[in-house]
């Protein structure tokens, strides 16, 4: 087994002591530790981006530094990520269309969600008056492992759990903003009915766990390309149940 390295993580005015296996990358150690590091190459070494500053070294890429003794890090102050959430005001107002769930629940609703690859956006959806109700909007977690699409597929196969790692951040976030939303229009999980997902080739193979390697690899292609619904999904995806 590798011998543990002890190091102080100096954060926010907060210092907390974590162990990693030696030989782990700093940054593999900060992430699973809960810390953030922008890292939009996805620990390629290529972008720069990671830096952080060790006691007695000075500036290091976190992605190339592999822990060897203990060590004193202090990591900069959280980016704050602008996210649009203003996007409704820019929707088209389309005639509403009942579909044949409608009966379903007392108080239908349906959730639209966008899957940028840098930021998410949900609708949230009355069905039965057509209106949209709220919309809000988080930045995409899975840009902590890597700024673009290529980067990411890069994760799911240079790390183990890679392609889990990547579809458990978006679904966490996806459930924080489902309850949020159904708290805002007074709903329980269970009326919402139907959640439709847009997004690009890999950000809809993350979002259902299916690797995405293919697509970076000639001759490029995809798993899937067609129109997916789910009844049920074991991918913790609160409401997916219901979905039509
Ligand atoms: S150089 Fe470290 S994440 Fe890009």
């Amino acid at each position: 087994m590798n011998r543990m390295v002890k190091v102080n993580i100096h954060h926010q005015g907060v210092v907390r002591l974590i162990e990693s296996a030696e030989g782990e990358s700093l940054l593999d150690a900060l992430r699973n530790n809960g810390f953030e590091v922008y890292s939009p190459c996805g620990g390629n070494g290529t972008c720069g981006k990671c830096n952080v500053m060790v006691k007695n070294e000075g500036l290091v890429p976190s992605c190339m530094y592999p822990l060897k003794e203990s060590i004193d890090v202090i990591l900069p102050d959280r980016r704050e990520a602008k996210v649009l959430v203003e996007q409704h005001q820019h929707t088209v107002i389309l005639p509403l269309m009942p579909g044949e769930c409608a009966d379903l629940s007392v108080f239908p609703h349906g959730v639209a969600v966008d899957i940028g690859t840098t930021t998410v956006v949900l609708y949230l959806v009355n069905l039965i008056t057509g209106v949209i109700s709220e919309t809000r909007a988080f930045l995409n977690p899975q840009t902590r492992y890597g700024a673009d699409v290529i980067t990411r597929i890069q994760f799911t196969t240079t790390h183990e759990n890679g392609l889990i790692i990547l579809q458990k951040e978006l679904i966490n976030e996806l459930n924080k903003t489902l309850s949020d939303l159904c708290q805002f229009a007074g709903i329980t999980e269970n009326e919402i009915i139907k959640i439709t997902f847009a997004g690009n080739t890999t950000m809809l193979h993350l979002l259902l766990g299916v690797s995405p390697k293919s697509l970076a690899q000639a001759p490029f292609r995809a798993q899937f390309l067609e129109e997916k619904s789910f009844m049920e999904s074991n991918s913790g995806l609160r409401a997916f149940h219901r979905q039509r």
